[in-house]
């Protein structure tokens, strides 16, 4: 059955090709796709993205950014393995999975990368007010912001946590248990896990801080007795900072991290959305997920903890 499905799938490939081939450019296409057609199962990925590289060229040269030839995106290196800054040779440079798919996607586009590296909420403002044409920053899709900036299709899926240090884990058995006045609570401003604060802590006192890497200074200085971070974040940090202990894992709806894109550029967000793709198809995405993971590992920037 599953071979069937493959098969008519590849048919449909080929047929799609065809039309599209008589359509505008008669390429080598056929050939290697019928090749891939001949394969089972898993022929369906990879011949999508042969399919879509050729067509990326004469979607970039209609494509209208915010300066002209250049991909500009902003980000929040505070964000390991998303975005931060990774020491080699003494020299901070902008690493993360971020950063390499926004280098992904612009090549891609045949664009010029620039990134605004931005505390959060900057992020959020540059694309509301149309400074940007991008923002790579962890983002979750929440439809509170859909009125600022389009989201394009999930390219990561992460969870959320409540974080505290070593010693208090038995403190925080329950999401409930957070619920005290008693308790100083982090979150990043600007971002959902204010809201998850919120929902799930609302008789504490809340404390909305620029950047994590200020909640896990706070947290590890035992300012705070614990935040809201984005699961994959908060693991990458207890990996410098073994003194931190991830204790709940919190309910969140809008699950996944997509890019935000400049509100009404449709042409831009198809393309963004075909670069994602192609990112998957051709395993790029978890290339740059493994990277940024290892980088985080080392040497990150620890001025971003004064
Ligand atoms: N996913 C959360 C949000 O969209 C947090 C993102 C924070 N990103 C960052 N680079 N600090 O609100």
């Amino acid at each position: 059955m599953k071979k069937l499905i493959a098969l008519l799938l590849a048919a449909m490939m080929v047929l799609s090709l065809a039309a599209c081939g008589s359509k505008t450019e008669s390429t080598g296409n056929t050939e290697s796709t019928s090749a891939e057609a001949s394969e089972p199962a898993e022929a369906a990925t990879p011949a999508e993205s042969t399919e879509s590289t050729p067509a990326a060229e004469p979607e970039a040269a209609k494509l209208t950014t915010v300066t002209e030839g250049k991909l500009t995106v902003a980000t929040s290196p505070d964000f390991a393995p998303y975005e931060f800054y990774a020491v080699e040779d003494g020299t901070p440079r902008l690493a993360g999975f971020d950063v390499a798919l926004a280098g992904y996607i612009a090549d891609y586009l045949g664009l010029e990368l620039e990134m605004v590296p931005i505390d959060f909420d900057g992020v959020l403002m540059e694309l509301q007010t149309r400074n940007v044409d991008l923002g790579m920053a962890g983002l979750s899709p929440d439809p509170k912001r859909e009125g600022i900036m389009d989201f394009s299709d999930i390219y990561y899926q992460g969870g959320q946590s409540f974080v505290t240090v070593k010693g208090n884990e038995d403190k925080f058995t329950t999401l409930e248990q957070t619920n005290d006045p008693a308790y100083q609570i982090g979150a990043q401003t600007g971002s959902i896990q204010v809201d998850l604060a919120q929902t799930n802590s609302p008789d504490a006192e809340i404390i909305q801080l620029a950047k994590v890497t200020d909640i896990i200074a706070e947290l590890l200085a035992g300012k705070l007795d614990g935040a809201y971070i984005e699961t994959a974040v908060a693991e990458s940090y207890a990996v410098n900072y073994p003194e931190l202990a991830i204790v709940l894992d919190v309910p969140y709806d809008v699950s996944g991290s997509a890019v935000g894109v400049i509100k009404g550029n449709a042409e831009l967000l198809a393309a963004v959305n075909e670069a994602i793709a192609a990112a998957i198809a051709d395993g790029s995405m978890d290339n740059f997920v493994a990277e940024a993971n290892e980088l985080a590992s080392g040497e990150i920037i620890e001025g971003l903890l004064n």
